[in-house]
């Protein structure tokens, strides 16, 4: 049956570029979305900046621009790394949107008249010289235990004990340095221990396939809380000044950025469905949609209570999310990665020193699969994997059979395999086995095993490199009577290459392209329709470089200018 997708990859704030873990999260939801669609399932697949929030404001104060400037300058330069990445969003918008306020006061009003928000005064630390309210992170003073100097608001770096900001000893405003005043501000609640959606979410959590083990476990404790830990209520506004969008009926009060934040899935979508021409609200209703979402580990929290909980009770149109697919993080030769420090790796420096993003598309779908630990970017290990998988075995087959077809025979396969005489491997044999490994691979890409499927397509292109060994059609190209059976080896090599690349072609798009022109077949979907015997390909081009040890050394040389390397295909 066809299915009716509607995915999309978290929200980046939009105060700085795209670092490498934000690429890792989008190659693993683009791969399985080009799987989809391969299958031939209907999917929209969208994202957008996250415009809203405090840091946002001040980063733009300070730059002495408005907040929309810098979404907007931060936003125009997304399509570079997309592009650069072959990441085929079908839409990126931003928070900061007409769709995305009318759907956050539109959810927020249903939700209110569901009986599950409600007003209580909480009292804060604000900052008297800057006019706001401050939260923890703005704030520090010396640690209430240990006397420490300059720890923030919650815990303190010196002594490792943990408190609440009004602990702090000569507490001041990290913005303005003024000794912060206690102040009491009515603030707006989602009443997130209510009964209904506790029920609710136990349900939804343990829906099976809904969420890997280890994050609806992780839900589960949250929602069962210990002893002081209690699921609470979230508290869902904030004061004025706040980068963000209004409160109906509440002069003065905006929605937390975590509330409009995951709205934004559904505002770009509702933006694209207008471009498009899709019912928005169809779309959504219908209940054979699936709504998916490719997160981090960091933000399971908002993902697995507030979400699910808002959509369900905000009613019609809106849907319960199907799945939440949770990676963990990435880091660089060992070294954690820090979301505002990035890594080592800058996505747009790989790009500029010429080294090809399919490569970083292999060697990070290689690493993935359905867990969520981390994983490690190792650039030996970078080396090896591109260059003995992808160059030594994939396209190697193609280099080793292309040449003799086209110089010998103008490009024409032949119109049967060799005939297997009982001795090493038999070509035909190969072919089917790797036909008939299709509905293991496509179980693999569908439950993001993606470095299984590609052990699992290696070993097949191992395998077709020991049949052309056997064959030895350099060889057979020497003896001038036997010019049939090197036609057939090398359309028997071709075959399998051409399987190979339908597999491989969720990792590998730009790749697959070069070589359904190379094959002169249609665009691969997941079937094996076009049959190549009998069949006139075109003449072979050069498919894949290997990655050389100079351009890793370029990759983490972050002082020098980018230095000019061989460009590649
Ligand atoms: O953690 C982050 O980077 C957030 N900007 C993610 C938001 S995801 C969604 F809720 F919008
Ligand atoms: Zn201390």
């Amino acid at each position: 049956m066809k299915r009716r997708i509607f995915a999309t990859t978290a929200l980046p704030y939009a105060n700085g570029s795209f670092h490498i873990g934000h690429i890792m999260e989008y190659i693993q939801a683009d791969i399985w979305v080009r799987f989809q669609r391969m299958q031939g399932h209907e999917v929209h697949f969208v994202c957008a900046d996250d415009a809203h929030g405090a840091p946002i404001m001040l980063k733009a104060e300070a730059e002495g621009i408005a907040p929309q400037e810098l979404v907007a300058r931060i936003g125009a330069e997304r399509p570079k790394y997309l592009q650069g990445f072959h990441i085929a969003f079908d839409n990126w918008h931003t928070t900061d949107s007409p769709e995305n306020v009318e759907l956050s006061q539109d959810i927020y009003r249903k939700l209110k008249a569901a009986g599950l928000v409600y007003a209580k005064p909480v009292e804060q630390f604000y900052d008297p010289v800057k006019g706001m309210f401050l939260a923890d992170r703005y704030l520090k003073g010396d640690c209430p235990r240990c006397g420490a100097k300059d720890q923030y608001g919650d815990a303190c770096e010196a002594c490792g004990s943990v408190y609440a900001p009004t602990d702090l000893k000569h507490p001041y405003s990290t913005l303005s340095g003024a000794t912060p005043v206690l102040k009491t501000s009515e603030h707006y609640f989602f009443k997130l221990s209510d009964a209904r959606c506790v029920e609710f979410l136990k349900k939804w959590i343990s829906e099976p396939g809904r969420l890997q083990p280890q994050v609806a476990n992780k839900a589960k404790e949250w929602l069962e809380g210990n002893g002081d830990k209690a699921l609470g209520d979230w508290d869902i506004s904030r004061d004025a000044p706040y980068f963000g969008i209004p409160i109906p009926d509440a002069p003065g009060k905006y929605f937390y950025v975590w509330l409009d934040a995951p709205i934004g899935y559904l505002a770009s979508f509702k933006n694209y469905c207008a471009k498009q021409g899709i019912d928005f609200e169809q779309f959504l209703t219908d209940k054979n949609t699936e709504q998916v979402h490719f997160i981090g580990k960091d933000i399971i929290y908002f993902h697995t209570l507030f979400w699910p909980a808002m959509l369900h009770f905000a009613g019609k149109p809106y849907k319960d999310p199907d799945n939440i697919f949770v990676h963990g993080f990435i880091n660089v030769s060992g070294e954690k990665m820090s979301k505002s420090r990035g890594t080592g790796i800058d996505p747009l420096r790989y790009l500029s020193l010429g080294m090809n993003p399919e490569w970083l598309r292999y060697y990070i779908a290689a690493k993935l699969n359905s867990s969520v630990e981390d994983l490690d970017f190792n650039p030996d290990d970078f080396l090896a994997r591109v260059n003995s998988d992808l160059v030594g075995k994939y396209v190697n087959i193609a280099s080793r059979c292309a040449a003799f077809v086209t110089r010998r025979f103008e490009g024409q396969l032949a119109s049967e395999l060799p005939r297997y005489f009982g001795v090493g491997i038999d070509p035909a044999g190969l072919i089917a086995r790797l036909q008939i490994a299709s509905p293991e691979i496509a179980r693999l890409y569908e439950t993001r095993e993606y470095g299984k499927a590609l052990r699992l397509i290696m070993d097949f292109a191992d395998a077709a490199n020991r049949y052309i060994d056997e064959a030895r059609p350099w060889d057979v190209a020497k003896d001038s009577h036997r010019s049939e059976d090197l036609q057939k080896i090398c359309t028997a090599g071709l075959k399998l290459f051409h399987i190979l690349t339908l597999y491989l072609k969720p990792v590998l798009p730009a790749l697959a392209e070069r070589v359904e022109r190379f094959l002169n077949v249609a665009p691969l979907s997941w079937n094996f329709g076009q049959d190549l015997l009998n069949h006139r390909i075109n003449k072979y081009e050069h498919l894949l470089n290997r990655v050389e040890e100079k351009q890793l050394d370029a990759l983490f040389e972050i002082e020098k200018e980018p230095a000019k390397v061989t460009s590649s295909t």
